[in-house]
């Protein structure tokens, strides 16, 4: 049987009688007539019931959340509500049944809620009758489903991998299920499926994907939640452009179906190194424009000290044109922003404004000939502001690359309308730490180098380029992949350049590497964020808002009330004594 929902009715339907159900969201008495906003997941309807209807007595009795049951007839609304899917029609009452009563809620269910978040985040089950929610949560089905269909028509098969799983580095902590079985030994549960996946393409399965459940025990972020979903792809016989047309072939489809856009393929591709840069990030959001600029050459031999200092240790000088913004800028606002770039560990902000003469912080330290050159390059004009760090080049352009995104902000400079899609690429193999004195995959250990940087793994491997790549949204992450290595001995060399003996490889990546003896194809894949790309589809910065029940920064459940303890049985069985 087919449920009419309350937004399938229209004044087309007016004369039909009609069998709805949903829940009392307001009740009016106004002069003898009851009006009841009725809610359904669709959306609210007006019902009406007349004084002289044997079930008013019953309606007069309703309070709001009730669940009821109403049989009407569709009629044209005298007032007209403009604001209503529903507006031009209301449904007059012939019968009502009460299907439940309701307890007072311990806040109202209305859009504009101010309920506080963590009694929202308590009652959830609440909070997702409110409409903005729920849509979030309809749309999500829908942009899964439109995945699934796009999928489904390039030849792709959807396959279920374990969540049991063992232990395996992907960057993030693993969260970890103690055995009962074999006391003393942990599952972990998935980071992603990346083993998984590309056991699938040795087993020959060739196109596979998955919506699937990831687990990561990291810190929180707006974007970031601890069990997330990924449509994860993985494919054989590809190469990097093939694996890049099919997503952004998803994406077309994805914003076709769910807004009705037209996305212009293919995206812009940047390498990693000009996304650093030009914009200090990664994950560059490319709606406005405002770019870093490199002017150390220009000072290189200045008698600046602090200019002298940096250049002679190495770093660099780089700035922000903010144009047409000296006037919006006090000598309090700088301030702000310094104290702002201090959070990104760079120790000065200096300043520059420019109305048709140069002033500012660091002026008298700076020659003509200086601010000549300095002028022309980068075409400074009246009312430009120029704001400069100079330090390590890592903190230059991370603490640039986050001012840019305030000023963004701040300036209102950012078009919200739009949707920025790029392809990030040539991602560096390796990145070093420096607490712990070695290499780390900037991907994961199973990406391909670039194949001229094969010889380089072990000799040179902070040199060496990865066959990977990130695709960005409006400045989000959206997703990232690479194409994997197939071969066992350079997948033993890569180990080794991440300072795994062959026994600890054998140990934790045994079984991977016994597989690729067995005829492996060449394959690669990609791992989408479906709650990052939900948020940007839903216009919301908090992926929250798009997870029907999702964790608080401290990864618990103020629902549930998980994670909680469990009985000293539970802890028996599994051969775990808690340290007090
Ligand atoms: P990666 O670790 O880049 O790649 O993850 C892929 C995408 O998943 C999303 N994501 C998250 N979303 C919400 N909360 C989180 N904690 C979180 N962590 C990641 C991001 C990210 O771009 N196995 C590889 C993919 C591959 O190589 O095929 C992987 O997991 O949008």
């Amino acid at each position: 049987m087919k449920q009419i929902f309350n937004t399938n009715l229209n004044l087309n339907h007016v004369g039909e009688l009609v069998n709805l159900k949903g829940w009392v969201a307001k009740t009016r008495n106004l002069g003898g007539l009851i009006f009841i906003d009725l809610r359904d997941r669709s959306g609210i309807i007006q019902l009406v019931i007349k004084p002289e209807n044997e079930y008013y007595e019953l309606a007069q009795t309703l309070k709001n959340e009730y669940v009821i049951e109403i049989d009407g007839m569709v009629t044209e609304r005298e007032s007209k509500n403009k604001h209503l899917v529903t507006g031009e029609i209301e449904i007059a009452v012939g019968k009502l049944v009460v299907l439940n009563t309701s307890s007072e809620t311990p806040f109202e269910i209305t859009d504009d809620s101010n309920a506080l978040e963590d009694t929202k985040l308590k009652y959830r089950y609440l909070d997702l009758r409110r409409s903005n929610l729920k849509n979030n949560i309809i749309q999500r089905h829908k942009i899964t489903s439109s995945v699934r269909e796009y999928l489904n028509s390039c030849d792709f098969i959807e396959i279920e991998t374990p969540i049991l799983c063992k232990s395996t580095p992907e960057g993030a902590r693993d969260y970890l299920v103690p055995s009962r079985v074999s006391n003393g030994r942990f599952y972990a549960l998935p980071q992603s499926p990346q083993i998984f996946k590309q056991l699938l393409m040795v087993s020959g399965f060739e196109r596979y994907y998955q919506i699937a459940r990831c687990f990561r025990d990291e810190d929180l972020r707006a974007d970031r939640q601890p069990e997330f979903t990924q449509i994860d792809m993985e494919m054989s016989f590809i190469d990097e452009i093939d694996i890049q047309n099919i997503v952004e072939g998803m994406m077309v489809k994805v914003f076709k179906d769910i807004k009705k856009i037209e996305l212009k393929v293919p995206f812009e591709r940047m390498t990693y190194d000009d996304a650093m840069n030009i914009y200090g990030s990664d994950k560059p959001d490319t709606r406005f424009d405002m770019k870093i600029q490199d002017i150390t050459d220009i000072f290189s031999n200045s008698d600046f000290s602090l200019f002298k200092q940096v250049i002679d240790s190495s770093g660099i000088i780089n700035c922000l044109v903010v144009k047409d913004g000296a006037d919006k800028y006090s000598r309090k606002d700088i301030d702000v922003l310094t104290e702002y770039v201090k959070k990104y560990q760079a120790n000065n902000l200096l300043w520059l404004k420019y109305n048709q003469d140069f002033t500012g912080s660091i002026i008298k330290y700076l020659s003509d000939e200086e601010l000549n050159i300095f002028k022309n390059r980068l075409d400074i004009r009246e009312n430009d502001l120029i704001l400069i760090v100079a330090d390590k080049t890592k903190i230059v352009k991370n603490s640039l690359g986050n001012l840019r995104l305030k000023l963004g902000h701040d300036l209102n400079l950012i078009d919200e309308s739009k949707y920025n899609f790029l392809w990030v690429i040539d991602f560096p193999l390796f990145e070093y730490s420096e607490e712990d004195n070695r290499y780390y995959a900037c991907h994961h250990p199973f990406t391909s180098p670039k194949d001229n940087d094969i010889d380089k793994l072990i000799s040179n491997p902070g040199n060496c380029y990865a066959k990977a790549y990130d695709i960005v949204l409006n400045g989000y992450e959206v997703g990232g992949g690479s194409i994997r290595i197939h071969k066992s001995d350079i997948q033993a060399k890569m180990f080794k350049a991440l300072g795994f003996t062959e026994e600890e490889a054998q140990l934790k990546f045994g079984f991977l590497l016994n597989a690729f003896k067995y005829g492996t194809p060449p394959h690669g894949g990609i791992a989408l964020g479906l709650e990052r790309l939900v948020m940007l589809l839903c216009n919301t910065d908090n992926i929250k808002d798009v997870v029907a029940f999702p964790k608080t920064a401290s990864a618990s459940c103020l629902m549930t009330e998980a994670p909680n303890i469990v009985s000293k049985e539970q802890l028996d069985e599994l051969g775990i004594s808690l340290i007090k």
